[in-house]
């Protein structure tokens, strides 16, 4: 059942010139939603462009790099509306999947850089510009859900293989930056939650994987809208609940 539909809302999905943004942003569209989607490279997003003519007045292209704050300061005036209901924090790298004797401090930093501190600045930059959460989101609006795409990678629990230290302490960062602003934004009528694609055939994985993003991003709509709590909570695509 679900307990909150998501159309008519204003939507922002970041990093979403391709794989699982591009998804979003598409699947998002149909359901009859505004959406700003956020590109590095505007010139690049060849199929964004595309998708602004066929949804013309719902779909808004933005500049973003999360790995530049100055670039995420930029957003809100990018944001055509007072209130955004909807957040997917998408955009993020492999950080090359490396052993520990591959490792070094680049791909450590550049990695948290990009995965863990560009979603927390862009949430910060949102707030502070008024159109994350209240005064607009309260009188029966529903509460504003930003969503934080992360990687069962990050979890300690579920850790069984070892290796891939910059992608995995990166979600990871990124799981207990969401659990505090789970608590941090709750009084602002703000669900915070943690979504796990699955394992998706895109480039980020070069083409391999068990489901295609159709399907993941169909499911992590669907945890989304369906599940009775969203705030502090981390599933799958599949609603399954991840363990931390
Ligand atoms: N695919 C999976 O199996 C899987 C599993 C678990 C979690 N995830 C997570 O799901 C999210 C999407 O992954 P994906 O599979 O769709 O990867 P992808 O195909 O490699 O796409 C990544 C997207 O993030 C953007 N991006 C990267 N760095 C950025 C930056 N500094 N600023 C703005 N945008 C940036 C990319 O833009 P450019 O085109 O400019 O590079 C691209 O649009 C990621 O957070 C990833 O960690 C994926």
């Amino acid at each position: 059942m679900a307990h909150r539909v998501i159309t008519g809302k204003n939507v922002v999905v970041t990093g979403s010139n391709r794989g699982l943004g591009l998804q979003f942003v598409k699947q998002f569209l149909s359901k009859g939603n505004s959406v700003v989607a956020t590109a590095r490279n505007l010139e690049k997003a060849v199929e964004l462009q595309r998708l602004a003519q066929e949804h013309a007045g719902r779909l808004t292209i933005a500049s973003l790099d999360v790995s530049d704050p100055a670039s995420i300061e930029k957003l809100p005036s990018q944001v055509p509306w007072d209130r955004v209901d909807v957040l997917i924090n998408n955009a993020g790298v492999a950080g090359s999947f490396r052993s520990l004797e591959d490792t070094n401090s680049d791909v450590m930093m550049d990695t948290f850089r990009t995965n863990t501190v560009g979603p927390l600045l862009v949430c910060q930059a949102l707030l502070s510009s008024g159109k994350l959460g209240a005064p607009q989101s309260a009188e029966g609006a529903g509460a504003t859900i930003v969503a934080n795409v992360t990687s069962k990678m990050g979890s300690i629990d579920d850790n069984g293989s070892g290796g891939s230290y910059a992608y995995r302490a990166s979600k990871c960062a990124l799981n207990i930056v969401t659990k505090s602003l789970s608590i941090d934004l709750k009084d602002l009528g703000i669900d915070t939650i943690l979504l796990h694609p699955g394992w998706v055939m895109t480039d980020m994985t070069s083409g391999r994987g068990l489901i295609d993003d159709v399907t993941s991003v169909k499911g992590m709509i669907s945890v989304l809208e369906d599940q009775p709590e969203l705030n502090g909570k981390w599933f799958d695509y599949k609603h399954e609940a991840i363990p931390w």
